[in-house]
């Protein structure tokens, strides 16, 4: 199938803000209109300072917008404009666009109509290096992922000025395919039945101390709320409540606390007959004590000794009663991270193993970002660069998808 047919009929505003890059989206605007979409550019003045709106309104399915106020034939342009159209692409998007999207701040058409819009928007930064990794950058397209908007991450390559690095916008064609997964997307999980299991468990010493793990939960709950927006039927099994708005928790069907690895075993196993994938993304414990004392252990008696026995392993108790599961598994590895991870595969017979190197700062544990090699059944490798757990989500989600 063509894969850019989700395109076809689509209303697109096309908003181009003021980068160098601007030239390059006259060819994002040509090849969403050869893939059959109705396009509508938004010209920031930025934007008009690097290319003509008449460049846009001879190629695009109408005449390039600018202005906010001052048109007689149409006073409020942003609502109509946002409320009408299936998708808003904004190519390329500045830091200071960003910036002011992710505030909410609407003082020109395309910042105006992004605000009066629930169509998805898709947005490809493009900046220097610098700014591309400056915290406020990374934070605002974090929440923007978190609201929904999906990001075409920069290229690396040359920049303005002759410098050279990541930041560069992505290729035209990178960024139409990408409107067009967002237009197909929807629901492309939809029917599907997913568990996630997320956070560490705490294994009882006593009544106020535990062994426990540094697992936040974060790469799980992301998991969980991005099936959801998929259009999966979600059931998450956590030892950590889920943070955020309102609305991420409503629209996750089933949200079950646990403690320890019986209780998570216990979870799991009494919903898998009914699911279709299950991710363990949770570092259960591999041990507990043997007893729990009763009573808190005094100091005043020395250092206990404490018994260990191994917890439940959970993906053996399911791949042994596996019919048609996807089982996905996680790996968090100090060394050798790639062998350590394709030994885990064989031995847990999983079908996806997600392994990431939880020595690194900013990969692994308590961390917003993660770096992980995806390995699958097949023999296939996948390193995947450092990235947010939201967007690494939807990586692990797609994988999932084409197992099915
Ligand atoms: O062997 P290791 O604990 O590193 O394996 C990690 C994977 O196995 C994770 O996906 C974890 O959720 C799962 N696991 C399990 N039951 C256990 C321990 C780990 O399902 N008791």
């Amino acid at each position: 199938m063509n894969e850019l047919a989700a395109l076809r009929g689509r209303r697109v505003v096309l908003g181009v803000t003021g980068g160098i890059a601007a030239y390059k989206a006259v060819e994002v605007c040509r090849q969403l209109v050869e893939a059959g979409a109705h396009v509508i550019p938004v010209l920031t003045s930025g934007a008009q300072k690097f290319i003509g709106a008449l460049t846009f309104s001879a190629l695009a399915s109408e005449p390039a917008r600018t202005e906010l106020f001052g048109n007689k034939d149409d006073p409020i342009p942003h609502t109509r404009l946002g409320q009408s159209a299936d998708l808003v692409i904004v190519a390329p998007a500045t830091a200071r666009f960003i910036g002011k999207y992710r505030a909410g701040i609407s003082d020109d058409l395309l910042s105006a109509t992004l605000l009066a819009t629930r169509a998805p928007v898709l947005i490809a930064p493009a900046m220097h290096t610098e700014m591309w990794e400056h915290a406020a950058v990374q934070e605002n397209l974090e929440v923007l992922r978190q609201r929904g908007v999906s990001i075409v991450n920069p290229e690396s390559g040359r920049l303005a000025g002759g410098d050279y690095g990541e930041g560069r916008l992505a290729n035209p064609a990178a960024i139409v395919l990408a409107a067009a997964k967002v237009m197909a997307r929807g629901g492309d999980l939809s029917g599907l039945r997913v568990i996630v299991t997320a956070g560490g468990t705490r294994e009882p010493i006593d009544p106020v101390r535990f062994l426990g793990n540094r697992s936040s939960g974060k790469m799980g709950h992301a998991l969980a709320i991005n099936a959801a927006r998929r259009g999966a039927a979600v059931t998450l099994i956590t030892t950590n409540p889920l943070s955020g708005p309102e609305e991420t928790s409503r629209s996750i069907s089933e949200i079950v606390s646990v403690v320890t690895a019986q209780e998570m075993y216990e979870a799991v196993l009494s919903r898998f007959s009914s699911a279709d994938v299950v991710v363990m993304a949770a570092a259960v414990a591999d041990f507990r004590p043997k007893v729990m004392s009763p009573e808190k252990i005094k100091r005043s008696l020395g250092a206990p000794e404490i018994y260990l026995e191994p917890t439940p392993d959970i993906l053996a108790a399911l791949v042994e009663r596996r019919d048609r599961q996807v089982l996905v598994g996680f790996a968090a590895e100090t060394q050798d991270v790639a062998e350590q991870a394709a030994e885990k595969l064989r031995s847990k017979g999983v079908d996806l193993m997600v392994a990431n190197d939880v020595s690194q700062s900013d990969a692994g544990f308590e961390v917003d970002t993660n770096r992980v090699i995806v390995l699958d059944s097949a023999g296939g490798v996948e390193n995947l660069p450092l990235q947010t757990k939201t967007a690494l989500a939807d990586v692990i989600l797609d994988r999932i998808l084409n197992l099915i």
